[in-house]
């Protein structure tokens, strides 16, 4: 994992318990979005031989995943909708630069944060909910792993393309930006917001 340098306390996922029904609308969308992230790196790098099978094959998984919240959806007759997305990823997606081959690795970065972010959220989410709601615990936690891994690959596909003194120096940046934008919360109900995290980062 890399070292995210902010932690998410216990309190946050506590607080977010109540919006539990609300979060699962929300992970149907992030899971397509994920899907759709790895399928763009196919259409945007077709010459990158290296991304086709591992990414495709990411692709897939998320959408097992939004698959796996569908059945939670309607088993529970909670109506899909169109949420407000919480400004993280566009914030995140800002620092993308423009020209290549910095894009590639940008974006490489950004996505293996993302998932990183989504599977340290996930696993404070599944430990607030395992006394109020196991089967949404068990949920959460089953796609701890699956993220995690998500993260890996990004950053193995980073460092193969880019070395590793590179994406490293690079990730860094990334990682103290992503700490500062997660402490500006839009105060929404959303894995990669909530109520507003206090203290500094910990680096
Ligand atoms: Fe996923
Ligand atoms: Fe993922």
């Amino acid at each position: 994992m890399p070292h995210l340098h902010l932690r998410t306390p216990a309190s946050w996922a506590q607080a977010l318990v109540p919006h539990r029904s609300e979060l699962l609308v929300e992970q149907a969308q992030l899971e397509k979005k994920a899907a759709a992230g790895a399928l763009a790196f196919l259409f945007r790098y077709p010459e990158e031989r290296a991304f086709l099978r591992p990414l495709s094959a990411l692709a897939r998984e998320e959408l097992s995943h939004f698959e796996l919240a569908l059945e939670l959806l309607e088993r529970r007759g909670i109506a899909q909708r169109k949420l407000r997305p919480a400004p993280y990823a566009e914030r995140l997606v800002a620092l993308i630069r423009g020209e290549e081959p910095a894009r590639l690795l940008d974006q490489l970065l950004v996505s293996a944060v993302i998932e990183a972010r989504s599977a340290e959220r996930m696993h404070v989410l599944a430990q607030a909910m395992a006394d109020v709601d196991a089967e949404l615990a068990a949920f959460w936690a089953g796609l701890v792993a699956s993220e995690a891994r998500h993260q890996a690959l990004y950053l193995e596909l980073a460092r193969g393309r880019f070395g590793a003194a590179e994406t490293d120096a690079r990730l860094a940046q990334v990682l103290a930006h992503e700490a500062e934008l997660l402490m500006r919360s839009a105060g929404l109900p959303r894995l990669h917001d909530g109520p507003p995290l206090s203290g500094a980062p910990c680096a």
